[in-house]
């Protein structure tokens, strides 16, 4: 007899009737629940933890290695680094042009038992309306900020420096920036301009780790000649090679 009461339940005014008490509450707090794996991972996405993420899928990230400065068991001197082989040089990096890369050539003086060195002059890449775009470019990246765009040593760098000094801020001690448009800097081979952008000279740093390109550091003279030239409308005179006074 107990079949024939499992009937389908037949529509009360249109609508089924009210589901049974314990399932709506089973379905509320199933949908509170589940609510909570999302909130977890948006928590650990803003939380600080010491553990390393969850990494799902690995693909190459993590793998045996070996890592800079670290030590390996793998080589007999016990260094992951492995040494230069002495007299080889990597591929494309056999800098031979003296003029191009270093600006200045130097021969073994034996005599006085050390490098006699010569600034060449002259700016071994072609020198065009694109490149002094790219030296001003440059220029006013590194080299304004103490230089100031005119070259006169007026940038906002050496303007606040000098000011400190003069309000006596312990410990402070500013060398001005070089008026570029001086006459010994005017004198001064290409070559000795090239070597002062990428080593620096006394107080000024070099600038060759972050203008890496050899064609951006002559443009850089490039564009500090055209300075020279706007400024005391001469154009630069500098000898064929001087030899090194510094
Ligand atoms: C942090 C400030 C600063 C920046 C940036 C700077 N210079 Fe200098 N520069 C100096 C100072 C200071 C001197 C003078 C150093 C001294 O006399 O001890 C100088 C001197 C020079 C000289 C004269 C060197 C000589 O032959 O006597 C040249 C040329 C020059 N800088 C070019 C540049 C160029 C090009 C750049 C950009 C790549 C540049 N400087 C960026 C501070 C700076």
């Amino acid at each position: 007899m107990a079949e024939n009461n499992k009937k389908p339940r037949a529509m009360i005014n249109g609508r089924f009737p009210k589901p049974p008490f314990w399932l709506t509450s089973v379905i509320l707090i199933g949908l509170c629940l589940s609510l909570l794996v999302f909130m977890s991972i948006l928590r650990s996405r803003g939380a600080f933890s010491h553990l390393p993420r969850v990494h799902l899928i690995q693909d190459m990230d993590n793998q045996v290695k070996v890592k800079t400065q670290h030590a390996s068991e793998v080589f007999a001197d016990g260094l992951s680094i492995r040494p230069k082989i002495p007299g080889t040089v990597a591929w494309g990096q056999l800098k031979t042009d003296d003029h191009l890369y270093r600006g200045y050539s130097s021969t073994w003086n034996n005599s006085e038992n050390k490098f006699q060195v010569r600034f060449l002059n002259g700016i071994p890449v072609e020198i065009t309306p694109n490149l002094l775009a790219r030296g001003q470019t440059k220029f006013n990246t590194y080299c304004m900020p103490c230089h100031g765009y005119d070259g006169l040593g007026n940038g906002p760098v050496s303007v606040r420096a000098t000011q400190l000094q003069q309000n006596g801020v312990a410990g402070m001690s500013w060398v001005a920036p070089s008026n570029l448009t001086d006459a010994t800097i005017m004198a001064r081979p290409d070559g000795h301009i090239y070597n002062t952008i990428v080593n620096g000279i006394r107080n000024m740093p070099g600038y060759g780790t972050q203008v890496t390109d050899v064609n951006d550091r002559w443009a850089i003279v490039a564009y500090v000649r055209a300075l020279q030239l706007s400024h005391t409308g001469s154009k630069p005179k500098a000898e064929k090679t001087v030899l090194a006074t510094e």
